[in-house]
């Protein structure tokens, strides 16, 4: 079978050219100029990576954006404060705390502070029900950014067998209700399910999502599958630090007929779709420049 590497920078970049342009005739329409904010709290070196590549993906796309960065040992008063006041600010549109927080805070109590109109991670209790029951309006970056590159590779996605593996609040399960929405039949793999290598071998698209670097090989794949590989895992390799995925690539890629890559997958993907939802949150919103009198 001929492979298919998914580029998912490339995509990524075309989508985000796509909303430079749409922020531009929007400006240009008299409206506020779509504002991103991201709280980064400690010094997780991953988590400072991501946000530096989202604050650099909003500037391409002429967002305006805002970064505050917390001492690791900052109190959950000072988090909801900042959050508070950015759930308030005209200016922002769209508010992201970074995941994971320090463990003396709680990431339940912020999700449910960042008013739902802002939140651009889907991960308040409003917009998951929204997803849920069909009226989805801001739902989670990766799964959005997942579905963005089935409907290119696959198309309509009505009656496939779609099977994701994991079940976390920000990918699996929204990702199994934004596929049960595009009607595919879906199965949610997890770490109690029995015979998960053969359930997964019934997939048309599959979705990997547990976190496991290089878990699914060959055994676990149909021939001609389309493999969405979500996980970003650090590794040892001949004495190398390396990126993997979930996914085993060498030993899948010669029997699928689709295939993202780690790094440069479903990464940059999800970064478009944060853009994305800071757009749309901006167009619901509707906010207006000021205007400047004359003297
Ligand atoms: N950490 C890892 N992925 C994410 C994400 O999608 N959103 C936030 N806020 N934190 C994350």
């Amino acid at each position: 079978m001929s492979l298919n590497v998914i580029d998912g920078r490339q995509l990524a970049e075309r989508l985000v050219e796509e909303m430079a342009e749409e922020v531009k005739t929007r400006t240009a329409l008299g409206y506020q100029r779509p504002g991103l904010a991201v709280v980064l709290v400690g010094e997780d070196p991953a988590s400072a990576i991501y946000v530096r590549n989202k604050i650099r993906t909003a500037e391409k796309a002429g967002l305006h954006s805002v970064v505050t960065h917390l001492d690791a040992s900052c109190s959950q008063q000072a988090l909801d404060d900042i959050v508070t006041d950015l759930n308030e600010r005209d200016d922002i549109d769209g508010i992201l705390v970074q995941l994971p927080l320090p463990a003396h805070l709680s990431e339940e109590r912020i999700i449910n502070l960042i008013t739902p109109e802002k939140d651009v991670d889907g991960f308040h209790p409003m917009n998951v029900g929204q997803l849920a029951t069909g009226q989805a309006y801001l739902v989670p970056c990766t799964p959005l950014g997942c579905l963005e590159i089935l409907k290119r590779e696959v198309g309509d996605l009505s009656g496939k067998h779609a099977v994701v593996v994991g079940r976390s609040n920000i990918v699996g399960k929204p990702m199994a209700s934004m596929l049960l929405q595009a009607n595919c039949t879906v199965t949610v793999v997890h770490s109690k399910t029995v015979d998960a290598v053969s359930l997964c071998k019934q997939a048309d698209i599959l979705v990997a999502a547990v976190g496991v670097p290089e878990l699914l090989d060959s055994a676990w794949v149909k021939p001609g599958a389309v493999v969405l590989d979500v996980g970003i895992n650090a590794i040892e390799k001949d004495g190398k630090r390396k990126l993997v995925g979930d996914v085993n690539f060498a030993d899948v890629a010669d029997i699928c007929k689709a295939i993202t890559p780690v790094p440069g997958g479903i990464g940059p993907m999800t970064i478009a779709c944060l853009i994305k939802n800071t757009l749309v949150a901006a167009k619901q919103r509707g906010v207006k420049q000021p205007v400047v009198k004359a003297r």
